[in-house]
């Protein structure tokens, strides 16, 4: 097993920087996902990683040994890449036992970790069919399984369940996790699916446009997201962003808008005070749907906004708002009453809000 370490890896494909700077740890036995939309830069981190890609500047070490140089085969990583290049003439259980037949491991010990793959892969069925008589997401699954069974010190995988219906997705998920907490291997996973990143990795990295903006367990990328952009990738539905104004009034902090003004709390206060002692500040309020409680009826007291559209979804309710000019959403109850046209009270949660710069996109909080 081995922890991994970038250290200002750069990766240029002539003027594109598509990885810049990026500095990551992975510990020993830990899966790291690296998510960020498309192009941020997560295959070609990872394919620097393989040592399939050459670095355009930066070290990276597996343990205490810098890798730079050395060529994928004497790295001891297995990969599962979008393209799986399975062997085309060799069946799936060929094509899973391959690296252990080149190793001459005793045939009964071959067919018991082929199966044992299989069957977590729920890909028994077909493991006498050839790469051309799969479905992506079988051969996707049989990648999986040629990898897990070598059993190497670091797994690579870019965006391996990608083709997988939502059911097997969400199943695989499971299993994946399952699979590096038993096996221990190190794990560095990319996607773009914040889903699976928040619930298999240790740690996620967060990536935007070749920059890493956010490293962290998935609760403090989803609860304290460090700027505009992730927190409003973290999320479904997407966090609500209203532009404010930030005035100390009366010995407190508070929010203003032209439908309301809300009172920061005081630890709040504290933490804007002492980042920037500036009198006036130009900010964006962020709140998650289900930050917001929704009441169908118009009171003196709460924000009042007018139903857009309501979104049934089964156990939940989405409601779309206009609050003034303003957009928002809100997740409730499926029994909220409102309908659209009606006027409702809106109540922020303010120990789970988050204030940005509007400047800089940095987080207060
Ligand atoms: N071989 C290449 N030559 C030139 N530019 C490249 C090459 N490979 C990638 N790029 C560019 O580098 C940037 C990062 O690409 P990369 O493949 O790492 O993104 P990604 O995060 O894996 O995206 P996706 O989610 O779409 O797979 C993109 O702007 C891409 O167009
Ligand atoms: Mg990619």
């Amino acid at each position: 097993m081995a922890s991994v370490k970038l250290s200002n890896v750069w990766k240029m494909y002539g003027q594109t920087e598509a990885v810049r700077d990026l500095n990551l740890t992975c510990a020993d036995g830990e899966f790291l996902c690296v998510l960020g939309p498309s192009g941020c830069g997560k295959s070609s981190t990872l394919r620097m990683l393989a040592g399939l890609e050459h670095i355009s500047a930066g070290d990276i070490y597996f343990g205490d040994k810098r890798v730079n140089d050395l060529p994928p085969k004497d790295r001891d990583i297995a990969m599962v890449f979008e393209n799986y290049a399975l062997y085309p003439h060799k069946t799936v259980y060929e094509n899973i036992a391959n690296s252990l037949r080149l190793r001459r491991m005793d045939k009964a010990l071959i067919d018991q970790k082929v199966k044992k793959a299989a069957a977590m892969l729920e890909i028994e069925p077909l493991l006498d069919r050839r790469p051309a008589e799969l479905s992506g997401g079988q051969k996707q699954r049989t990648a999986i399984g040629r990898a897990i069974v070598r059993e190497p010190q670091l797994f690579l995988f870019d965006e391996p369940i990608a083709h997988l219906d939502a059911k097997l997705r969400a199943h695989m998920r499971g299993e994946l996790k399952i699979m590096q907490r038993d096996l221990g291997t190190t794990m560095i996973y990319v996607t773009h699916d914040q889903l699976e990143a928040l619930s298999m990795a240790d740690h996620v990295a967060v990536m935007h446009e070749g920059v890493l903006q956010q490293f962290g367990t998935p609760h403090e990328i989803y609860s304290q997201p460090v700027n505009e952009w992730v927190a409003g990738f973290i999320g479904e539905p997407p966090m609500n962003f209203v532009d404010c104004e930030m005035v100390e009034e009366g010995g407190s902090l508070c929010l203003t808008h032209p439908h309301f003004t809300q009172v920061l709390t005081e630890a709040q206060a504290a933490i804007v005070r002492a980042k920037d002692p500036a009198g006036q500040r130009q900010v964006r309020l962020g709140v998650r749907p289900d930050e917001i409680a929704v009441l169908a009826e118009a009171l003196d007291e709460g924000i009042k906004a007018r139903v857009l559209v309501t979104e049934p979804l089964g156990g939940d309710m989405l409601v779309d708002l206009a609050l003034g000019d303003s957009k928002l959403l809100a997740k409730t109850k499926p029994d909220f009453a409102g309908q659209r046209g009606d006027e409702c009270s809106l109540t922020f949660d303010r120990n789970r809000w988050h204030v940005f710069d509007r400047a800089s996109g940095l987080a207060y909080f």
